[in-house]
């Protein structure tokens, strides 16, 4: 596949040692990802919340699968603050939730790691009144979690190893990617 978009998005391109996972298999797994979801929540209404800013671009490429009527809400979540490793808090952003008293949530995030994202977010979204969270990301890291945390919905298991694309960054770059990689070692300082 010819990844050059353009003289913008080879710049970044070059910054890749490899590429773990091409767009039109990313594009198949979700299809099949969103079927299940669809199931599960029985064509109806539920609320789709997004933790920002990682899994922005999986989201709208997932919820525009998904032909029932869905509020989308965003969570302005860090954990890594900048670089390649947790830091082992998950700070809520803007320190509010959205009201979710009574609905159902799928909770999405771009990838599982430590798994206290995931952990912090649903336990707070529960003690906040959903009636059910379920939760989908696009990668689960192959590796023992920090909490006891599992996804409902995974795109794709992976090694221990630090991504970006598809919605993931370094330093904030490369979320514009259309496949998830492994940058180059000098491209990481
Ligand atoms: P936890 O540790 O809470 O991690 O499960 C979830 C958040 O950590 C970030 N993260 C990464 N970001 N490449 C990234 O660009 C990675 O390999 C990576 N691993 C974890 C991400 O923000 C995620 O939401």
């Amino acid at each position: 596949m010819d990844r050059r978009r353009g003289a913008r998005l080879s710049a970044v391109d070059e910054d890749v040692e490899r590429v773990l996972i091409d767009e039109d298999v990313i594009g198949k797994r979700l299809n099949v990802i969103a079927e299940e979801i669809l199931e599960e929540f029985g064509g109806q209404e539920f609320v789709a919340i997004v933790i920002l800013k990682g899994a922005l671009v999986f989201t709208a490429d997932l919820l525009r699968r998904m032909p029932v009527p869905l509020q989308i809400e965003t969570l302005n979540v860090a954990s890594y603050h900048g670089g390649t490793e947790s830091s082992g808090q998950v700070d809520i952003l803007d320190g509010k939730l959205p009201d979710v008293k009574g609905k159902r949530v799928l909770l999405i995030d771009d990838i599982l790691d430590t798994g206290r994202t995931l952990h912090e977010v649903g336990k707070k979204l529960r003690e906040q009144g959903a009636e059910m969270v379920r939760s989908c990301v696009l990668l689960s890291k192959d590796k023992e979690r920090a909490v006891e945390v599992g996804a409902d919905y995974t795109g794709f298991l992976i090694g221990d190893e630090f991504v970006v694309g598809y919605g993931l960054d370094y330093r904030g770059r490369y979320r514009n990617l259309p496949y998830v990689g492994v940058l180059k070692d000098e491209c990481i300082g």
